[in-house]
């Protein structure tokens, strides 16, 4: 069959492989290929078990593989035929050099432009997917200027707003498609074209269109937007526990005025994921690279805050079990960084779990999903922590539950059966507030939620 366009993705990651998957299946005669230097991820996304897990997602690659959607290692026939190219690489916070800690390391991102400006042997829209600094199409354009052909690459914008868990459900039904071009005719013509893609299931008014250094510093600036309000209600969550006020009593109180809104509003253990953290200190560091010393400090306050509460929750367990953990057993309930994918990067449970070993706790592991990454990051520490998939069996002997994922499997469990199987005194903490703390009170447990009044039997 004779496709109408062919459309490339490099870096077939979370972003990458869910995103194209759903292109695919909206624009059937469309031929949509996506590579990667890593030949397990691919290997992978061509058998029955895919490298990430996302609710609706394996459907969706079953019935386009093989016909529009091909998941390969072959780069050069890939750029050579395509007529745009996604580019959806990690871009990771730098680890060493100028900026460590807070920019963002474009290594991967730069060695892709220089592929593609080997490789291609025509015009090619490039499509910035991954989250960039504001102003990188300025770098990405002066690297394919030094193809020596005739060939035109036009570079837009395009960030991914999808959260883990939902990816296919935001990629279906999205807020907003956002697209950032130059305000020239082949950057107009670029963003059309871009725009045609999303027009195949998503209506005209959703589609934004902007300049382009309105697009790529949006995305930092949505993330930081949403990371700001989750380090806002865990600051009042500290203030709750010492004021007997209720942090959910707050929460909805103050969501349902119609200027703040609902979402986001929910107390944590604190946020994680691939991209908050690595967002904000990147727009710090921008700041900063600006000579903008108070807007830097103001953002980056939201992560301190963030660092705040994970500590914070470690010092409240080992205040309230008698100000020892030593020799103690405690079971994490949930390693992912959030309910609904096994993602484990920025985990707060990653932290978490240190604290505790720092302690000398021994600390047993359950998660439905994620405790083959949890392995992978805590490797160093793998002879002091048990890892098991049966709840029951985690809890079994333990002296606390510490509920670091809101996973609803488990409000589902039998709490009676775990408490008698606990050491007693039995602690619960609940990093997540989604248990039925009175309910667990009555049982025995000595319950302590986050951003409310503890529930114990000590007088
Ligand atoms: C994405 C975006 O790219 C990132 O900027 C955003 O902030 C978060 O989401 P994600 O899809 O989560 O990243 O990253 P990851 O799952 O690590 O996927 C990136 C893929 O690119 C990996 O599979 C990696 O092997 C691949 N890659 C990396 C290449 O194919 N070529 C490279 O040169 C580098
Ligand atoms: C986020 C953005 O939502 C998405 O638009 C962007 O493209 C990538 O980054 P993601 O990291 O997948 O998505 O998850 P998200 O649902 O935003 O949650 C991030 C963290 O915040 C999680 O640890 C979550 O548990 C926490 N969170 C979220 C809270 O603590 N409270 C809340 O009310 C909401």
């Amino acid at each position: 069959m004779e496709f109408k366009k062919k459309i490339l993705c490099i870096g077939a990651g979370y972003v990458g492989g869910p995103t194209m998957a759903v292109i695919a299946l909206k624009c059937p005669e469309y031929r949509v290929d996506v590579v990667d230097i890593s030949k397990e991820r691919i290997d992978a996304w061509n058998s029955s078990s895919l490298p990430i897990y996302e609710p609706g997602l394996q459907e969706i690659v079953e019935d386009r593989r093989g016909k529009n959607l091909f998941f390969t290692t072959e780069v050069e026939k890939n750029i050579k035929n395509a007529d745009i190219i996604f580019v959806s690489v990690n871009t990771p916070t730098k680890t060493f050099g100028e900026g460590a800690g807070m920019a963002s390391d474009l290594q991967y991102w730069e060695s892709t432009a220089h592929q593609i400006v080997k490789f291609a042997e025509s015009d090619k829209i490039i499509v910035e997917k991954s989250t960039l600094p504001v102003r990188t199409a300025e770098a990405m354009e002066r690297i394919l200027k030094t193809h020596n052909g005739n060939i035109k690459f036009e570079v837009v914008s395009n960030p991914e707003f999808l959260a883990e868990g939902t990816a296919i459900k935001d990629l279906l039904e999205p807020d907003r498609v956002l697209i950032g071009a130059h305000k020239t005719q082949e950057g107009r013509k670029a963003s059309k074209e871009i725009a045609d893609i999303y027009k195949h299931w998503i209506p005209k008014r959703k589609i934004i269109t902007t300049n382009l250094w309105s697009s790529e510093l949006s995305k930092l600036i949505a993330n930081a937007f949403l990371a700001q309000r989750i380090s806002s209600i865990n600051s009042i969550s500290a203030l709750c526990e010492k004021t007997d006020a209720d942090i959910s009593e707050i929460a909805h109180a103050i969501g349902s005025d119609s200027r703040i809104g609902e979402k986001f509003l929910q107390t944590s253990v604190g946020f994680g994921g691939s991209c908050f953290k690595k967002d904000i200190l990147n727009l710090v560091y921008i700041a900063k690279s600006y000579g903008l010393y108070e807007v830097a400090d103001y953002w980056e306050s939201v992560v301190k805050m963030n660092e705040y509460q994970k500590s914070r929750f470690v010092r409240k367990i080992i205040k309230e079990m008698f100000n020892t953990v030593a020799g103690k057993k405690i079971t994490l309930f949930g390693f992912s960084f959030k309910a609904d994918t096994g993602d484990t990067r920025e985990s707060p449970a990653i932290d978490i779990t240190k604290a505790l070993l720092n302690e000398n706790a021994k600390v047993t592991i359950h998660d439905p999903k994620a405790l083959k990454n949890a392995k992978l990051d805590l490797k160093d520490f793998d002879k002091d922590i048990i890892y098991d998939t049966d709840p029951y069996k985690a809890a079994e002997d333990a002296n606390a539950i510490v509920i670091t994922t809101e996973w609803s499997q488990f409000k589902e469990l039998d709490y009676s059966i775990i408490f008698d199987s606990m050491k007693k005194p039995a602690f619960i903490f609940d990093g997540r507030n989604i248990l039925d703390h009175n309910k667990l009170f009555d049982m025995g447990f000595n319950v302590y939620p986050t951003g409310k009044k503890q529930l114990t039997h000590f007088s």
